[in-house]
């Protein structure tokens, strides 16, 4: 499909203290825009994969000699020793920006190496602030949060810090054309997630909300498109809309329990965010229907459902089911190997999560375990 430019305007505006720029080929301009959030020595943070192909080769052009280093290492849910071998390498190079390239965890990776920068920082090391430029549909890149995982304990701790939040976010959808389906589909849900969260939050106002019914129809719309066509840029441009002010607005609002469990199960299993997004989803919304019943019938337009009855509630939290189902993607904890009886525990663990507790719903761990075992 040819898409013109009206349907993909270049668009660059602020948002907070992050400067967001989203067109095809924005990429081409990413020194200048360096230079407009005051950083010239870029280190760039990325996973094996696309350091050696187009996207890390395109990066470094148009670095050029501002370019001071690259970390190829990160590895998904950030492992501590990976952030302890960045803060070295870019503290030696006099980094002032971190440049996370890819998925959430590069992105992720960057912006835990600039906490401990910005916590250890003195005239002779100082803080780098955050750049990034996602290839997936994390959102990351738009909010404060970092997750970092102790793969000894197999802990994962999230952490939200405003000065870790990017300076930069550059959306360029030539940069995601050869984001693989499954991967475009896991963090696409997850972007969803961003959005469901967003619209049973407790703090919501209106505008949030709204904003979050927009991102979620488009990423409702065009997901089931990018991952069955996954090189049309089009598709990749409005996933990038979607992700963006999903992000947008769970970097205001915050998680819930939905989250909360992700995150638990991430660090315990090291199964990939997206893919447990996509699992623990529908019972998450199932276990919130009681308070976010009327939120729900919302998305019931963009899910194409009818939006009356008293029954709308459930009918959407079907239809994200059926959604996950259609992108291929797995909907099961039993498929990832968890063994059933681990679930008490997780649920235990997950009590002391902050998004558990932030959860609209109170959850007790009866609660948490309800939702692990009909996600199990
Ligand atoms: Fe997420």
């Amino acid at each position: 499909m040819r898409a013109s430019k009206t349907a993909m305007p270049f668009v660059e505006r602020p948002e907070g203290e992050t400067l967001i720029v989203l067109g095809a080929g924005a990429v081409d301009r990413l020194r200048a825009l360096l230079v407009r959030v005051r950083a010239t020595r870029a280190y760039v943070v990325t996973g094996s994969t696309l350091a050696t192909g187009s996207v890390g080769d395109r990066v470094r052009r148009a670095l050029g000699d501002a370019l001071v280093g690259t970390y190829a290492g990160s590895r998904p849910h950030v492992p501590d020793k990976t952030v302890d071998e960045l803060v070295q390498d870019a503290r030696s190079r006099r980094a002032d920006v971190l440049v996370g390239l890819g998925g959430g965890s590069p992105i992720g990776t960057a912006k835990a190496a600039a906490f401990r920068l910005f916590e250890s920082r003195d005239a002779a090391s100082p803080a780098a602030i955050v750049a990034a430029i996602p290839t997936t549909y994390s959102g990351s890149e738009v909010t404060p949060f970092f997750g970092t995982t102790d793969l000894d304990q197999g802990r994962k701790s999230v952490l939200r810090s405003d000065p870790v939040r990017p300076r930069l976010a550059l959306y360029d959808p030539e940069l995601a054309l050869d984001t693989p389906a499954d991967l475009t589909a896991s963090t696409g849900v997850n972007a969803l997630a961003h959005c469901v969260e967003a619209l049973y939050a407790k703090g919501a106002t209106d505008a949030d909300r709204s904003m979050s019914l927009r991102a979620a129809g488009r990423l409702i719309g065009d997901l089931p498109l990018a991952v069955r066509e996954p090189r049309t840029l089009l598709y990749r441009y409005r996933l990038f809309e979607g992700s963006m002010e999903a992000g947008l607005v769970l970097a205001k609002v915050g998680m819930g329990v939905h989250h909360g469990l992700c995150h638990v199960l991430g660090g315990r299993y090291r199964a990939p965010h997206g893919v447990l997004n996509g699992i623990i989803l529908p019972h998450a919304m199932r276990f919130n229907l009681p308070v976010a019943g009327a939120v729900y019938r919302d998305l019931a337009r963009p899910l194409r459902l009818e939006a009356r009855g008293a029954d709308v509630g459930e009918k959407v939290c079907d239809a994200v089911a059926d959604l996950v189902r259609a992108l291929s993607l797995p909907t099961r904890l039993r498929l990832l190997g968890i063994p059933k009886t681990d679930l008490p525990s997780v649920a235990e663990a997950a009590l002391s999560s902050r998004s558990v507790q932030a959860n609209p719903r109170p959850v007790t761990r009866e609660g948490a375990l309800e939702i692990l075992e009909a996600a199990w």
